[in-house]
């Protein structure tokens, strides 16, 4: 048992994070797994109340599920940073998804195409499955709205703009490239895209003038999506315990795995529920914000701490 814990581990590392922080610790302990955040790979500016760590946390939970085939029996005690998930493997099966599910599962920032009978096909069935979450739908103009609305208070904010540089992964020659973070080939900008943006993010004077620049280059980056796919919002009840946080984070990798099953993939918009403003816009207990649609090109395989050089 202890031998299909440590490769679970290795699969549940899959898990989908903000940033691609990949914020959890883990310790192993015979048939017990022990699950921290590692405050070294938390969001604390842009994601300060650790919502979207905990999500994190919640996904990796699921993934190690799946990736175990077994039920888990969960002790959740602390909150934000100081959040600690005691994980025991329960005698249940788990039957939802498979290891190979985990596997493939990609979020795609490319350009999507709408597919509404499979997305509303997937939402059914999420429906059916999720133990906390509901989907809803928002419309196009609001999206946009709060998008560009973001965009322009990111770029209004140094530090927030600053905390998401040092995830940025611009250079393919950086050790961390493969690793961790957002690099050039996930985000979908060329080579020379990427050496302009390395330039312009570190250039003190250019960074000063992110306000103006960068809502630019953000609407540019989605222009590709002149006819955008459907946008879903993930709401539930409770979203401030720490425990129903966790299985929010389940639901939510459960939802992207159903929407994977039905050949869609998602493309996420964490700033819209994360920026107080744009938040008050969204239906209560928000979230998740991701757009949805068919991927239209080969989507580049995110890094992982665990798979250094994957290229
Ligand atoms: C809670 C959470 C928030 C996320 N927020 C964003 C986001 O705002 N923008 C974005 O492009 N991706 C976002 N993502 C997607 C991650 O960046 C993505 O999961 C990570 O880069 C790993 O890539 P993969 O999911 O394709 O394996 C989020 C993921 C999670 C779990």
């Amino acid at each position: 048992m202890e031998q299909l814990i440590d490769a679970a581990i290795t699969l549940a590392g899959r898990a989908p994070s903000a940033h691609n922080t990949q914020p959890w610790a883990v310790e192993q302990e015979g048939e017990k797994v022990r699950l921290r955040v590692d405050p070294a790979r938390t969001l604390p500016l842009a994601d300060p109340t650790h919502q979207d760590t905990v999500l994190g946390l919640g996904a990796w939970v699921e993934a190690f599920a799946i990736a175990l085939q077994r039920e888990l029996c969960l002790q959740v005690s602390g909150r934000g940073a100081a959040l600690v998930v005691e994980i025991q493997v329960g005698p249940e099966p788990y039957r939802d998804f498979t290891p190979r599910e985990v596997a493939a599962r990609q979020v795609d920032r490319g350009r999507l195409v709408k597919d509404e009978v499979s997305l509303h096909h997937a939402l059914e069935n999420f429906g059916l499955l999720a133990t906390t979450a509901v989907a809803q739908m928002m419309g196009e103009r609001t999206w946009r709205k709060l998008h560009n609305r973001t965009a322009l208070d990111i770029a209004r904010t140094p530090e927030i703009l600053a905390e998401t540089v040092s995830w940025l992964r611009l250079d393919p020659t950086d050790p961390a490239y493969h690793r961790d973070g957002l690099n050039a080939d996930c985000l979908r900008i060329s080579p020379g895209l990427a050496r302009l943006g390395r330039r312009l993010l570190n250039s003190p004077g250019l960074r000063r003038t992110a306000g103006v620049w960068q809502p630019l280059l953000a609407r540019l980056y989605y222009s590709r999506s002149l006819r955008p796919p459907s946008r879903v919002v993930l709401c539930a009840g409770d979203t401030t315990d720490p425990a129903a946080l966790i299985e929010c984070g389940r639901d939510l990798l459960r939802c992207w795995l159903l929407l994977a099953r039905a050949g869609l993939r998602v493309s996420v918009n964490s700033e819209i529920k994360d920026n107080p403003d744009t938040a008050a816009k969204l239906p209560p207990g928000a979230f998740a914000v991701f757009s949805v649609g068919v991927s239209t090109t080969r989507v580049p395989w995110s890094s992982r701490l665990q798979d250094p050089g994957r290229g």
